[in-house]
């Protein structure tokens, strides 16, 4: 009988009256990658971290590598198998990368760890997966990719032989993705499990050995990659749903009426000057890598980084945007890059993230709680948010649903101008369609909305222009994005340019 690395028997949890997860056989062979997939919500990270004991289930049974798991076993029996590559890293930045990837092992002569030895195990494992990292390097001056390799490295010289992956690309530039799955398959080689959840399913298709695929808590399909299609896979995340490709329809440049101007603006940060123009009805795409000075653009223009020449023009008025608040009240709303630390106060509810920068449209003392639920209840439904309680913390939603919590809490101060920065990231297909159809219905009413976003599909999909940004500075413009028929290839090459030019 083969023993697995992971083996789930009809485990069930819920949190409330949501059910999370429900009879899942969850099987994970010895040196097997298997991709875990599902919109969001579906539980993928409720199943990892019910692996990886953050959770514990309400049914059901867990073993690793044949050890039965029940919630009375201590933590470390886990630990000695199993790590979880989290986004936000463990690692200490002011300490080596030595001195991290041994922190509390201290593996060798006593209390001092003995630096030869170590720095050897360190360079040699990363030489056998060509990692360019000096293990004396502080973290603090390594790169995310390079951080990311670290917290790998130091689970697996902590011989852990399953590593479970909760969107571990999400953070990463293409060629860093790139590089982490040409390390996940040395890993493999070694023998170690991987569980790797991402929503970019032909990463999945093109990495994994087999692909479990989650809907409302419950596995709707279990394959050997090789024996399935991308197809097969998004039938199964949506079920009967489908979905069809879509392409903008409204061409908004005919109005000729610009909503925004900025001419020749600087701040602080920017190293050239930038202007462009927002038309009523357009959605206008900022195309460039990360880095590439998209983001600055959005925080100049709420604020953030405020101009300090040129100008800007918001319905023909010159508007001077000193800090977000003032951007706000101009009518401008950014959803901004990273929801956890700018876009939500994850502790709070859903119902107070929404009204939360309009509180004083509902009365400056006394907030109007009837008014302010009421429309709460209105985006939770237009926005299809799932939770089964507005007053329920945040956190506890999904990622994609936070995402929606964000915009709902953008179009609850009914703004002329949405400064979207990457607002799809991490949201599944489903999740992002919607978004994407708020986006038609708000230009609909005249208003415009400047979106960044690194899924270049995205982009040509759904803007009437696109702007390339490269090293602080628009360089060119796509400027009918329906009519030109630009592919995902050129818009990449387009992009990519720069990074050749540097070499
Ligand atoms: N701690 C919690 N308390 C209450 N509900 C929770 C908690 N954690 C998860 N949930 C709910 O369980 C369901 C599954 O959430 P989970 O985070 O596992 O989804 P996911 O598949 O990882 O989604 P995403 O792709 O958006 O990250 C969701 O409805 C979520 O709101
Ligand atoms: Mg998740």
């Amino acid at each position: 009988m083969q023993t697995y690395a992971v083996e789930t028997d009809s485990i069930s949890i819920n949190f409330g009256a949501v059910q999370a997860l429900k009879d899942v056989e969850f099987k994970l062979k010895a040196g097997e990658i298997r991709g875990l997939v599902g919109k969001n919500g579906a539980g993928k990270s409720t199943l990892v971290k019910v692996l990886n004991g953050i959770h514990h289930q309400k049914a059901g049974s867990l073993r690793i590598f044949g050890n039965e798991i029940t919630k009375a076993t201590p933590p470390e029996v886990r630990r000695q198998f199993l790590s979880m590559i989290y986004q936000e890293f463990s690692l200490i930045p002011e300490m080596t990368v030595i001195e991290n990837v041994f922190l509390n092992v201290e593996p060798m002569k006593g209390p001092l760890v003995d630096d030869k030895t170590t720095y050897g195990l360190v360079k040699n494992f990363f030489d056998s997966m060509e990692v360019d990292i000096e293990p004396h390097e502080k973290v603090k001056n390594l790169n995310t990719s390079d951080m990311q390799f670290v917290e790998i490295s130091k689970a697996v010289l902590q011989n852990k032989r399953i590593l479970l992956m909760d969107e571990p690309t999400a953070a990463l530039e293409a060629d860093q993705t790139d590089k982490l799955f040409r390390l996940i398959r040395k890993l493999k080689d070694r023998g170690i499990s991987i569980v790797l959840i991402t929503h970019h399913l032909h990463h999945i298709m093109q990495l994994c050995d087999s692909v479990t695929v989650l809907r409302d808590g419950q596995v709707v399909l279990d394959e050997q990659t090789e024996n399935i299609d991308l197809q097969d896979v998004i039938y199964h995340m949506l079920g009967d749903k489908g979905f069809s490709e879509r392409r903008r329809k409204f061409k908004a440049i005919e109005s000729k009426k610009p909503l925004l101007v900025m001419q020749d603006v600087r701040s602080k940060n920017s190293r050239y000057p930038i202007s462009l123009e927002l038309y009523s009805g357009e959605v206008l795409g900022l195309a460039g890598l990360k880095g590439s000075g998209r983001t600055e653009i959005l925080n100049t223009l709420f604020g953030i980084d405020p101009a300090l020449s040129g100008s800007i023009t918001l319905n023909g008025r010159e508007v001077i945007l000193t800090n977000p608040n003032e951007a706000y009240s101009s009518g401008l709303s950014l959803i901004p890059e990273n929801r956890h630390t700018q876009g939500l106060s994850l502790m709070h509810s859903v119902y107070f993230n929404t009204i939360l920068p309009i509180l004083d449209r509902l009365g400056q003392t006394f907030v109007d709680d009837r008014q302010g639920k009421s429309l709460t209840n209105h985006f939770v439904e237009r926005l299809n948010i799932r939770t089964d309680d507005i007053l329920a913390s945040v956190s506890n939603l999904s990622g994609g649903n936070q995402q929606k919590v964000v915009i709902a809490k953008s179009l609850a101060n009914e703004p002329k101008v949405m400064l979207m920065d990457d607002p799809t990231y991490g949201v599944d297909i489903h999740a992002k369609s919607e978004i994407m159809n708020i986006i038609d219905e708000f230009t609909s009413q005249g208003n415009g909305v400047i979106l960044v976003s690194s899924d270049l599909k995205e982009l040509l999909q759904n803007c009437d222009r696109i702007l390339i940004v490269k090293e602080q500075r628009i360089v060119q413009e796509i400027r009918d994005v329906l009519a030109t028929d630009v592919t995902e290839e050129e818009l990449e090459n387009l992009i990519q340019q720069q990074r050749e030019e540097e070499r």
